[in-house]
């Protein structure tokens, strides 16, 4: 068997995009549509993953090296066509007789399964050429597959080159071939760009095979969804609704409710725990992993965070780099940014905007707070309104809760502060100084009382007019 190296082809401008972002660094599912691929591509024995960019593409060779630093590039400076494309790998296969994998970078679903298929039928036929084809209900945009009466692939029509009886073809290129290093660097030399989009097309190697009477075989693939080619915004949330879906499917089939899969949003690298019930409108970015019998409740978003099991979220809070232990109740409308920790059972409420900070346990923060860069101990009462000023302009400071402390309403503690354990806070306080352990601290004002005071100012104003 001959080694395989797979050349992926990247180097386009994804003009129907419309946008000023390289087509494939357009994110699926929150990761870059080649990781997709390249995701797809690994557990195929491949020798060699190599990349054709274009030099405006360098950004791309910057995403890929981060997962893929075995990834090797080599750089088309004009686009002139995915022939053209190919052929700028040539010196990484001078004197090398191996089969080569071509894929497009925007074909990012393609399963190891049909790879594998692929290639074995490459195999035993001792093909000089294979591609994958696929049966499309709408095969608009694609090249079609052009095949004699006994059935026997002639070549590839691109659809702007095809006659109208030619675009009722239904059988398409996938962009996805197998080929003999020595005869594909060979024929591509002899391409010409005479079609309507005067560029070299990859596609012209099958008429090169079948004029050479090289052995050419094709596979169908057996799910068309694989090979979604994405060249607008339209395909993008085709393949966005695609991803969605199998997550969907993974997580019910898993234990999971979903009020409505279509409207849930699951990324790759989560997990998450039997019966929990997810309502719609909920986003579960990567690195998240959500346990047993939680309520996620709508337009929550949680990203890279770890809920542990029967936790409840209510609706429209967003949660990041966090940790949320056993039991714990979060939100409506709470902010957890990163470094938060909420101990188990403690209850964080509406308005509550938390970062670096721990809450212990059975703790609670109900309403409008903003507690950052502090340490709270359990069964902490944190009344309405508390701020911890840890910010004075310059650096950010600490503010340290003890167990039992009951914070009244409209607190600041001008950080760095501690408050040992046990103590009480009188409401409309600003703690400037620690407070010891079991202490009663206030910092109002004295209220003042003038009885009648409103009824004299009333007879003044009258009599002045
Ligand atoms: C291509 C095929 C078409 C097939 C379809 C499958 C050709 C001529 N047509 O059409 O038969 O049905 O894919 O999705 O091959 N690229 C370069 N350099 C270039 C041009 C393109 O690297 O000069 C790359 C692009 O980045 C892209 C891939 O090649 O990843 C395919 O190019 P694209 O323009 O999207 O081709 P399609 O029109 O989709
Ligand atoms: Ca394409």
């Amino acid at each position: 068997m001959k080694p395989i190296d797979a050349v992926i082809l990247s180097a386009g401008l994804g003009t129907r995009m419309k946008s000023k972002r390289i087509k494939v660094l357009h994110p699926i599912g929150g990761r870059p549509m080649i990781l997709h691929l390249l995701d797809r591509i690994k557990p195929v024995s491949i020798e060699r993953i190599i990349l054709v960019l274009g030099r405006q593409n360098e950004k791309v060779k910057e995403v890929v090296m981060k997962d893929f630093p075995e990834a090797q590039f080599v750089y088309q400076e004009k686009q002139l066509g995915t022939g053209h494309a190919l052929a700028q790998a040539e010196k990484l296969f001078v004197n090398q007789d191996k089969t080569i994998l071509v894929l497009n970078g925007d074909t990012p679903f393609i399963s190891h399964e049909t790879l594998l298929s692929l290639i074995r039928n490459h195999q035993e036929k001792s093909a000089t050429l294979s591609l994958l084809t696929a049966g499309l209900e709408h095969p608009e945009g694609y090249g079609r597959i052009i095949r004699d009466r006994r059935g026997k692939i002639q070549k590839i029509v691109e659809e702007r080159d095809a006659t109208p009886l030619q675009r009722k073809i239904a059988e398409v290129n996938t962009g996805i071939y197998l080929m003999n290093s020595r005869f594909a660097f060979k024929a591509l030399k002899e391409f010409s760009s005479k079609n309507v989009q005067d560029e070299i097309y990859l596609t012209d190697i099958v008429a090169s095979a079948v004029k050479n009477k090289k052995a050419v075989e094709t596979v169908h693939v057996g799910q068309p969804e694989e090979v979604m080619g994405i060249n607008n915004r339209v395909d993008l949330s085709s393949a966005e609704a695609l991803l969605r879906k199998r997550a969907a499917e993974k997580w019910m089939k898993a234990g999971v409710t979903l009020i409505d899969p279509h409207h849930t949003y699951i990324e790759e690298g989560v997990i998450i725990g039997k019966d929990t019930v997810i309502y719609p409108g909920v986003y579960i970015k990567k690195g998240s992993r959500i346990g047993e019998e939680c309520t996620l409740h709508s337009n929550v978003i949680i990203s890279n965070s770890r809920i542990q099991n029967s936790v409840l979220i209510k609706e429209f809070c967003v949660i990041t780099d966090s940790i949320l232990e056993e039991a714990v109740v979060i939100g409506p409308f709470a902010h957890l940014r990163p470094g938060s920790i909420i101990r188990k059972k403690a209850h964080i409420g509406n308005f509550v905007e938390i970062k670096k900070t721990e809450i212990g346990e059975e703790s609670k923060a109900n309403h409008l707070s903003y507690l950052g860069d502090s340490v709270i101990g359990k069964r902490v009462n944190i009344g309405a309104g508390t701020i911890t000023c840890n910010y004075d302009g310059v650096g950010k400071h600490q503010t340290v809760i003890g167990d039992d402390v009951f914070v009244g309403s409209d607190t600041q503690f001008i950080a760095p502060v501690t408050v040992e354990s046990g103590s009480v806070i009188g409401a409309g306080s600003t703690i400037v100084e620690n407070i010891p352990k079991e202490s009663l601290s206030l910092s109002r004002a004295p209220q003042i009382i003038k009885k009648g005071w409103v009824s004299r100012k009333k007879i003044k104003i009258k009599k002045e007019r």
